[in-house]
């Protein structure tokens, strides 16, 4: 039998491939953005009571409403205007399901829709599910700046949507006032629709502060902000997201979400109010235990001659391998991603998987570090070992 066309426009995920290397290889998976450490267990808490309690069936399609009301009490200063909680949210399961439910609320079948890359693996295959035409704006070694010109030149007059993600996997960077200024201009003066992935808000380093596009003038009315749980409170797995839309594109969303999913999970939604309620020590320390490990990734990859990005936000950072005393040094990202996973113990992914623009991305891999810093000594210690490998 045939498969359909549009699913032959993109591949399988090249991360979950990688995870299932690590597996194989008994690698220390650094190439999947997931904890090796536990959420905070008030929040796992509340999940075990919510499911005890009988919080088990389906809830409103678009979210539990007792959670609707605590984004709403959140978003409301974040985003500078006010979220309805039974208007302008959908919960959705994660980031992910939000970006396609985001995607599938605004873009008619041959649509361009404007990726800013490296992007996040399901941009582009949300954009062809529903049925728009995936444009790549790609950005470059070695600072990685959005550069309004450069998403000046690939807009038509079928363009429709935006996408973008700040903080910013993979590069970690935080898109600063002026480039989001730019942008702001631009998707303005061309009638498009911003869609942001914040996933990783809290994620920030070096006193760093989140500002939504959502609040830049002109952009309210015109963005669908998507945030979610995965990576502030360590529960990946749970798939908790929420998307933030204008009141013209809400409904339009609510829809989206209620076909593809019917609900995100009742019990956890429950429990997600938990996670909203930690105090705000949470936070600082959930940030500085990250700006601890970006330290201790970062000295090892300079130690082993890598030359990587200070992540700004998020928790990953490309490191370029060109200047490695081994021979793999010269191989495709794909091959060095490989040969590192298998023979040196350290999974991580090749960075042209991030870009669909052809010749981006070869010489650099990336490094997630959302691990328990014992994990990345003893990925560090292998890291160190690649000296002995010389051929
Ligand atoms: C930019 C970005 N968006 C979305 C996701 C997935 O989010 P979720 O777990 O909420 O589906 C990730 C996970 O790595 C990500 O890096």
């Amino acid at each position: 039998m045939r498969a359909a066309a549009r699913m032959q426009q993109f591949e399988e995920s090249i991360i979950r491939e990688m995870t299932r290397h690590a597996m194989e290889h008994d690698a220390i998976n650094l190439s999947q953005g997931f904890p090796d450490f536990d959420p905070p267990q008030a929040v796992v808490e509340a999940a075990v009571d919510a499911i005890r309690r009988g919080e088990n069936q389906y809830t409103v399609t678009w979210g539990y409403p007792a959670l609707r009301e605590r984004l709403s009490e959140v978003y409301t200063p974040r985003l500078g205007r006010e979220i309805d909680p039974n208007l302008h949210i959908t919960v959705t399961c994660g980031v992910t399901e939000g970006i396609v439910a985001a995607v599938m609320a605004v873009v008619d079948p041959g649509d361009e829709v404007l990726i800013v890359e490296p992007a996040h693996e399901n941009f582009r295959p949300a954009a062809i599910m529903a049925g728009g035409v995936p444009v790549p704006v790609p950005l470059s070694p070695p600072d990685y700046r959005l550069d309004p010109e450069r998403l000046a030149s690939v807009i038509t007059p079928r363009a429709r949507a935006l996408l973008i993600n700040t903080p910013h996997n993979p590069t970690g960077r935080v898109f600063d006032d002026e480039e989001t200024a730019g942008l702001a201009e631009l998707v303005v003066k061309h009638d498009l629709v911003l869609i942001t992935d914040e996933i990783y808000e809290h994620i920030l380093y070096d006193g760093r502060t989140h500002l939504s596009p959502a609040r830049r003038e002109g952009l309210a009315e015109r963005t669908i902000t998507v945030s979610g749980m995965s990576k502030t409170f360590a529960i990946t797995g749970w798939r908790l997201g929420f998307v933030l839309a204008p009141t013209s594109l809400a409904v339009a969303v609510h829809k989206a979400h209620d076909y593809l999913t019917i609900c995100a999970p009742t019990p956890l939604q429950a429990a997600g109010i938990a996670a909203l309620n930690l105090p705000q020590p949470y936070f600082a320390a959930m940030a500085a235990a990250y700006a601890e490990r970006r330290e201790v990734m970062m000295g090892y990859l300079a130690e082993a001659g890598f030359q990587a990005l200070m992540p700004e936000g998020a928790y990953y950072t490309i490191a370029d391998y060109h200047s490695l005393p081994v021979e793999q040094a010269a191989w495709s990202s794909m091959d060095f991603a490989l040969w590192l996973t298998k023979e040196v113990g350290v999974a991580v992914v090749p960075m042209t998987s991030f870009y669909s623009a052809p010749g981006y991305g070869q010489g650099s891999v990336r490094f997630a570090f959302p691990k328990r810093v014992d994990t990345l000594h003893s990925a560090g210690r292998r890291l160190l070992e690649l000296g002995d490998l010389r051929r």
